[in-house]
C-alpha cells in the first residue's frame, strides 16, 4: 500500500526521502515521488519529481538541482486513476513552479468526485485523476492563517481515510501531517523531524517516535512537534523510545527478506514463548489478556478474525482452542465479517490477529465488535499499532520486524500465540495439569524442531524446482492439516504466481479429482494422527490418476505401495504433540514456495499486485 515519508531539518531532504521510500518498497506500490521546499523566505518554491515505476527510476530521474531541507515523499498504489507520472504523488495546487502546496496521501477520499466537481465549477483545472489532488487545492484555497488551520479546514471537507503530509511555501519551516485510518508516525531526531507511514522508513535515523491517532493533526519543525485534534486543541502527545534494532530492517547477507525471516523463526519462536510458560501449573501466563479466571470461564465461544495468512493461522488457532480449551471456536476472514451484520455475543471472546496491526479490514472488524459491546483481544506483532491499541487486551508476538510480503516468522509466532492462549483458557477450564505440562514440553521443543525443518532446505529446493514447472497445483489436508494446506497454497500462489488451490483431502472426490492428472501435482499434508490412514487412502486415488504427489508427513506413516510407485516424494517433519503439528508442517511449505519463486526468477519480497499491509478497503 502507499507509503509516506517526510523530513524537516538541517540536511538535504531529497536523499533522505528517496532512501526512506526504498525502505517502504515492500509495502507494494506502482509509482513514486518527492517534493521539497527550495529557496528561502518569500522566494520559497516547491520542486516536485515523480514518476511511474520503481523508486530507483525516480532516484535516477531526480534533477541535479533539487535542494531543500523540508520535503515529503510517497510511494503510490493506484486506486483513483492508473499508475502514471501525473497520478503519482506529491500533488500540488498548480504546476510545480507556481505551486504553493504539495500533498502526499495514503487512503481514499470517498467524496472525491463531488469535491472535484465543485473545484472544477470554481474554475480549478485538475491535472490528475486522483482523489488526493483535491486536498492540495482545498489547502491552497483555505483562508486560515496557519498551515495547521488550512489543513484542518481542508480535512473538514473530506470524507474517507487518510494519512497525509503537507508542505506550503508560505510556511517553509514545517510539515503538517494528519491521520484518519492510515498509519502515521512522527520520528524525533537531533534538530530534525520525520514523519512516515511505517517505522521502516525512518528507523535508521531515529527510534524515538509518536504514533498519531485517528483524528489527530501534527505539526513538525526541525526542533519539535505539536499534536492537535482536528479543531486544533492540543493533544500534547509525547514521543517514546522504541526497543528495536535498526539492523533488523536490513536483509544483511541474505538475498531476500523472506529467506532471512524464515531462518529467524527458531529465535522468534523462543521470544514469543519466553517468560510465558508456567511449568509448575502447566499453564501459560499472558499478562496482556486482562481477563480474570471468572471471565475466562464465562466464555462460550471464540471467534478469530484476520486476513490472508493471518486468517489461515487463525483457523489453526481455532483448532487449538477447541482441542485444548474445549470452547467452540472458528476463524473468519475479517474482510467479510463486518459486511454480514454479525451477531456480537457478550460471552464470545473475539480475537483479532494481524502482523502489522494496521490491516484495515481487521481494524474495522475490531471497531464493529467493540461498538456493539463485544470483547476483543489482539494477537499483533507491531507494538503500538492501531489494532493493538484498539483491543481490550492482547498478546504481542515479538517476531521482530517482518518486511517480506509473504509472512513467515510472524505467522509462526501467531500460531504459538494461539497455543499459549488455548493453554491458558484450557487450564482455567478442563485441561488437566498433565496435559498442560505435556504441551509446555512440546512448545519448548518447537524452536529446535523448526531449525531441523529449515535444515532440509536443499532437498526442499530441489523439490520446489520440480513443482515450479506445474501451472497448477493442489494443497490438501484434513482437520489440523487443512489450514496448513490453505496457508501452503497461499504462500505458493503469492510468490510463484502458479495456481495453487487448497482443498480438504476428504472433499477431493467431490469435485477436484476431475482435474488430477500428470500435469497437476498435489502437496498433501499427512501427519501421523488419527486420520493418517484415511489420508493415505485419498492419496491412492490421486496416484491412480497419475497425479504427482509430495507428502508432508511424519516418520512412520505407512504410504504402502505409493512409496514404491516412484511418483511420490516425502518430506518428513519432526514429531511433537499432535495439537502442535500444524506449525511444523507449515515450515516446509514456506521453503517450497520460496524456492519455486526463486526458480521462476520472481521478486520474492515484492510479489506483483500485493502489499505487506493493506490499509485501504
Ligand atoms: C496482506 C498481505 C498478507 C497478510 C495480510 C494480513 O494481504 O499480503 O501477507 O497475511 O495482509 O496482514 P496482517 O498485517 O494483518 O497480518
Amino acid at each position: 500500500m502507499c507509503g509516506i515519508v517526510g523530513y524537516v531539518g538541517a540536511q538535504q531532504a531529497a536523499p533522505i526521502l528517496v532512501e526512506g521510500l526504498t525502505r517502504l518498497e515492500h509495502r507494494g506500490y506502482d509509482s513514486a515521488g518527492v517534493a521539497v521546499l527550495a529557496g528561502s523566505g518569500s522566494t520559497t518554491a516547491i520542486k516536485v519529481a515523480k514518476r511511474a515505476g520503481r523508486v530507483r527510476d525516480l532516484a535516477e530521474a531526480l534533477p541535479k538541482r533539487f535542494a531543500g531541507r523540508v520535503g515529503v515523499g510517497h510511494t503510490r498504489w493506484a486506486t483513483h486513476g492508473p499508475a502514471n507520472d501525473v497520478n503519482a504523488h506529491p500533488h500540488t495546487d498548480a504546476p510545480a513552479h507556481h505551486a504553493r502546496v504539495a500533498v502526499v496521501h495514503n487512503g481514499i477520499i470517498d467524496n472525491a468526485a463531488a469535491l472535484r466537481h465543485r473545484l472544477t465549477e470554481a474554475g480549478v483545472e485538475l491535472a490528475s485523476d486522483t482523489d488526493t489532488e483535491v486536498l492540495a487545492h482545498l489547502v491552497a484555497r483555505s483562508s486560515a492563517d496557519t498551515l495547521e488551520g488550512k489543513v484542518s479546514e481542508a480535512l473538514a471537507a473530506i470524507e474517507g481515510t487518510y494519512g497525509i503530509a503537507v508542505v506550503h511555501t508560505d510556511f517553509p519551516d514545517r510539515i503538517v501531517a494528519a491521520r484518519n485510518g492510515s498509519p502515521l508516525i512522527i520520528g524525533v531526531g537531533e534538530r530534525e523531524m520525520f514523519v512516515a507511514s511505517d517505522l521502516a522508513a525512518i528507523v535508521r535515523h531515529t527510534t524515538t517516535v509518536a504514533h498519531l491517532d485517528d483524528g489527530e493533526i501534527a505539526s513538525l519543525t526541525a526542533t519539535g512537534f505539536t499534536t492537535y485534534r482536528q479543531d486544533l486543541t492540543s493533544t500534547a502527545k509525547t514521543a517514546t523510545v522504541l526497543d528495536v534494532d535498526p539492523a533488523s530492517y536490513d536483509a544483511g547477507e541474505h538475498e531476500s527478506f523472506m529467506r532471512k525471516e524464515m531462518l529467524e523463526q527458531p529465535a522468534a519462536a523462543e521470544r514469543v514463548l519466553r517468560g510465558r510458560l508456567d511449568e509448575r501449573f502447566g499453564t501459560a501466563h499472558l499478562g496482556g489478556l486482562n481477563m480474570e479466571p471468572r471471565e475466562i470461564r464465562a466464555i462460550r465461544r471464540v471467534k478469530i478474525l484476520g486476513c490472508g495468512s493471518a486468517y489461515y493461522v487463525g483457523q489453526m488457532g481455532a483448532g487449538l482452542v477447541e482441542e485444548l480449551a474445549r470452547i467452540p471456536a472458528d476463524a473468519e476472514a475479517a474482510s467479510e465479517f463486518r459486511y454480514r451484520n454479525p451477531i456480537i455475543e457478550p460471552d464470545t471472546l473475539y480475537v483479532a490477529v494481524s502482523q502489522s496491526g494496521e490491516t484495515i479490514d481487521t481494524l474495522l472488524a475490531v471497531q464493529e465488535i467493540r461498538r456493539k459491546g463485544g470483547r476483543v483481544i489482539g494477537l499483533v506483532n507491531v507494538v503500538g499499532s492501531a489494532i493493538a491499541r484498539e483491543c481490550d487486551g492482547g498478546i504481542y508476538l515479538h517476531a521482530g520486524p517482518e518486511v517480506a510480503v509473504a509472512s513467515t516468522k510472524a505467522l509462526t509466532n501467531m500460531f504459538l500465540g494461539f497455543a499459549l492462549l488455548a493453554l491458558q483458557l484450557g487450564r482455567v477450564r478442563d485441561l488437566s495439569i498433565a496435559d498442560g505440562r505435556r504441551l509446555i514440553a512440546g512448545l519448548s521443543r518447537l524452536p529446535g524442531q523448526i531449525e531441523e525443518v529449515l535444515a532440509q532446505e536443499d532437498a526442499l529446493a530441489a523439490l520446489a524446482g520440480r513443482l515450479a514447472e506445474a501451472e497448477s497445483l493442489f494443497f490438501v489436508g484434513r482437520v489440523r492439516g487443512y489450514p496448513v494446506a490453505r496457508e501452503g497454497a497461499q504462500k505458493f500462489k503469492e510468490i510463484s504466481y502458479r495456481h495453487a488451490e487448497a482443498y480438504q483431502t476428504s472433499e477431493l472426490k467431490h469435485g477436484p479429482l476431475a482435474l488430477i492428472c500428470e500435469a497437476v501435482p498435489t502437496v498433501a499434508i499427512v501427519p501421523d494422527d488419527e486420520l493418517a490412514d484415511r489420508n493415505v487412502a485419498a492419496l491412492h486415488e490421486i496416484a491412480a490418476r497419475r497425479g504427482p504427489l509430495v507428502v508432508v508427513t511424519h516418520d512412520g506413516v505407512v504410504l504402502g505401495d505409493l512409496d514404491a510407485s516412484g511418483g511420490v516424494e516425502r518430506v518428513v517433519v519432526p514429531r511433537n504433540e499432535r495439537e502442535l503439528d500444524p506449525i511444523l508442517l507449515t515450515v516446509p511449505l514456506q521453503l517450497l514456495a520460496y524456492h519455486a519463486a526463486r526458480r521462476l526468477g520472481h521478486d520474492i519480497d515484492k510479489p506483483r499486485n500485493l502489499a505487506k499491509s493493506v490499509t485501504v478497503e
